[in-house]
C-alpha cells in the first residue's frame, strides 16, 4: 500500500474533497484509524494530557514526540504522518531545523507542525527551504495556555481576526504546506481556506476548511470532563471503536461534520 504524499493532500483541495485527521499515539490505533480511511495522523504534542495526565502541552518534549511517532509510523503503512514540535523546540530557526530534522529522522515524522504566527516565517521558511514539509498551527494555540488564561475562541473582533488572517497569509508565503485552524469562528475558517492554496484543516473552526481534525481521545469520548464544543463524541450508539472511527471519516467526507453544533 503506498503512502498518501502531499501533493495529493494538496489536490484533494483543488478537487474539493475533504481530508480527514485524527490524532493518533500508538501502534494500535494508526492500524485501526488507517483501517476506518483517516488520511493523516497527527502526533500532537495532546498527548501531554490525553496519554501522560499532565495539565497542558507545554511538559512535551522532542523524545516524546519522537517516540511516539515511531510508534504511529510503524502501525501505518497509508497515512500521511505530521508530528507537533513541543514548546520552545522552534525558538530560533536552527533551532527548529535541528529539531524538525531528529522528528523526521528518528521518528519518521512526514511533515512537522509549529505553533505561531508571522514572526515563525523565517523558521518555516528554513524549514522549508531544506526540504521539511511545514504544518502552521493558528488561532487557538495551546502552548500559550498560561498566557491565554484558558481555553477559548480566538479572532472574535475584527482586528484579532484580520491578525490571523493576515498570519495565515504570511505563513503560505514563508513556504507552510498546510493549516490547522484551531477555535475560530466559522466564517474566519472559511475567509482563509479560500484565501490560501495549501489545505486548511479545521480544529473547531467551521465546516468550510478543507478538512476536519480532532483529538482522538475527545472524539471517543475517553476524555473525562469538558471538551471543547467543537468535539463530538463518535463512539455513542456505535458498535465498536473501528466503527465510530468510520463514521466520523464518512461525517467529514460527506461534510455532515461539524454542523453549527459543533461551530463558532
Ligand atoms: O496536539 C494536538 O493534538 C493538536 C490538535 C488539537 C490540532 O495540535
Amino acid at each position: 500500500m503506498k503512502r498518501l504524499t502531499l501533493p495529493q493532500l494538496k489536490q484533494l483541495k483543488q478537487q474539493g474533497e475533504k481530508i480527514a485527521m485524527l490524532t493518533a499515539y500508538d501502534a494500535s490505533f494508526a492500524i485501526l484509524l488507517e483501517l476506518a480511511g483517516v488520511d493523516v495522523l497527527l502526533v500532537g504534542d495532546s498527548l501531554g494530557m490525553v496519554i501522560q495526565g499532565q495539565e497542558s502541552t507545554i511538559a512535551v518534549n522532542i523524545e516524546d514526540i519522537i517516540y511516539h511517532c515511531k510508534n504511529v509510523v510503524r502501525g501505518s503503512q497509508r497515512s500521511f504522518i505530521i508530528a507537533d514540535m513541543p514548546f520552545i523546540t522552534y525558538a530560533t530557526p536552527n533551532q527548529a531545523l535541528h529539531n524538525a530534522a531528529r522528528l523526521m529522522r528518528e521518528g519518521g515524522a512526514h511533515m512537522v507542525k509549529l505553533e505561531g504566527g508571522s514572526f515563525l516565517k523565517e523558521t518555516i521558511y528554513q524549514l522549508s527551504t531544506y526540504g521539511i514539509p511545514v504544518c502552521a498551527h493558528l488561532g487557538l494555540l495551546p502552548q500559550s495556555i498560561y498566557q491565554l488564561g484558558s481555553y477559548q475562541v480566538q479572532g472574535k473582533d475584527q482586528i484579532s481576526a484580520d491578525r490571523i488572517y493576515e498570519d495565515a497569509v504570511t505563513l503560505e508565503q514563508a513556504g507552510a504546506d498546510m493549516l490547522i485552524l484551531e477555535c475560530v469562528s466559522a466564517v474566519l475558517g472559511k475567509k482563509i481556506t479560500q484565501a490560501l492554496e495549501i489545505p486548511v484543516i479545521s480544529c473547531g473552526a467551521g465546516p468550510e476548511c478543507d478538512g476536519q481534525v480532532l483529538v482522538l481521545y475527545d472524539m471517543l469520548g475517553i476524555t473525562q470532563g469538558k471538551t471543547p464544543r467543537f468535539n463530538y463524541n463518535f463512539l455513542t450508539n456505535k458498535g465498536s471503536v473501528l466503527d465510530s472511527v468510520k463514521s466520523y471519516v464518512h461525517a467529514v467526507k460527506n461534510k455532515q461534520f461539524p454542523s453549527s453544533a459543533q461551530s463558532y
